[in-house]
């Protein structure tokens, strides 16, 4: 009986120490087996007297239904266990930082982002949004817009000519979006109220020039338009894009073939260290060109100057930007330097001209 005892301790030993479902099989085989102990030690009740036999046999079957239930216990044992591992093992830590969507990380470029407020705030006062091409036909670029051939304010304007086409009429790129004035009423009748933001060209480069940059050009055309009007939409304009219930303006007499009479517009400010504001101060600030559109033009684009008039404005978005949000180098606005952005952009979901 000795060696029953120790065969049960062995059994339930190994059964205890077994790691996973092999191990516990094994030691299943070991003591249950055809060739396992238990069954060599009810091998031996044959040889023995019916008494003895009666009293082993009870013994045994008692060892073997022990074992059969510490296996059965075992294996509950290692299935939960399993069990946990994989559930650990498969866990998402929910509380790991998400990173940013593109939507947050990306930042809207100054340029777009003033382009944005300039249309909302004539969008405001009823104008439309017209566009027109880059690459711009000398005749749009120029002569409509009563540029006489040859006349040296073509010079003034350092234009990109492409080479001349099968035709010998040269392509240009747009020195201003005044071209757009021509587009629009070649287009459509009056009344006319639209802006022209787009991209324009001229062979220059400073502090305060780049090859390309950006204007936003203004036509109203109807029967009355009239100095009066065109004063009063710049203030409007100029007081919304600046934040600030008064701007101070001064017309100055100027030229541009395409309107008569022509008048430069200065904004009154203040210089203070680097900050600059408006409405106040002894300095002026040039900001645009505009005048009544010119009778040549208007003729020039099928409308009748005896019946309609029109006034027009073209300013300078990108020193619009630099004014306003205060970047001191045009030329960094295009070199595309990640670091410029990230300080001068603005989040994609913010409102124009909002807080
Ligand atoms: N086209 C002019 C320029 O590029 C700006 C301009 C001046 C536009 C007067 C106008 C205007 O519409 O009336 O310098």
């Amino acid at each position: 009986m000795d060696d029953l005892a120790s065969l049960e301790a062995r059994s339930l030993a190994a059964i205890a120490a077994a790691g996973d479902e092999g191990a516990l099989e094994q030691a299943r085989l070991d003591a249950l087996g055809k060739k396992g102990a238990v069954s060599a030690a009810l091998a031996t009740l044959g040889k023995m007297a019916p008494d003895e036999r009666r009293a082993a046999g009870a013994a045994i079957n008692a060892v073997k239904d022990r074992v059969t239930e510490a296996l059965a216990a075992r294996k509950g044992e290692l299935k939960s266990a399993a069990l946990s591992a994989r559930l650990a093992r498969e866990t998402i830590d929910v509380t790991l930082p998400v990173r940013p969507s593109p939507a947050e990380a990306g930042r809207v470029h100054p340029i777009a982002q003033v382009t944005d407020e300039i249309v909302s705030i004539f969008a405001d006062m009823g104008f439309s949004v017209a566009e027109g091409p880059d690459v711009e036909t000398d005749d749009y670029n120029f002569t409509k817009l009563n540029f006489p051939v040859g006349h040296p304010a073509r010079e003034m304007q350092d234009t990109f000519f492409f080479a001349p086409d099968a035709k010998g009429e040269r392509k240009l790129l747009r020195t201003h979006t005044s071209p757009v004035q021509v587009r629009t009423m070649l287009a459509k009748k009056p009344p006319i109220r639209v802006i022209c933001p787009g991209r324009v060209y001229r062979s220059d480069w400073d502090e305060t020039h780049t090859p390309m940059f950006h204007q936003v050009e203004g036509l109203v055309v109807d029967s009355s338009a009239n100095l009066g009007n065109l004063k009063w939409t710049l203030e409007e304009f100029l007081k919304a894009f600046f934040e600030t219930p008064k701007v101070g303006l001064r017309f100055r007499p100027s030229f541009f073939p395409f309107t008569e009479p022509s008048v430069e517009v200065d904004v009154q400010c203040r210089r203070s260290g680097g900050e600059i504001r408006f409405g106040e101060g002894d300095d002026w600030l040039e900001i645009l060109g505009s005048g009544m559109v010119h009778p040549n033009v208007l003729r020039n684009c099928g409308i009748d100057p005896d019946v309609h008039q029109g006034f027009a404005f073209g300013m300078g978005i990108d020193r619009l930007a630099m004014l306003k949000y205060g970047a001191p180098d045009l030329r960094d606005f295009f070199e595309a330097d990640v670091r410029w952005l990230r300080h001068f952009g603005f989040r994609a979901l913010d409102v124009p001209g909002g807080e």
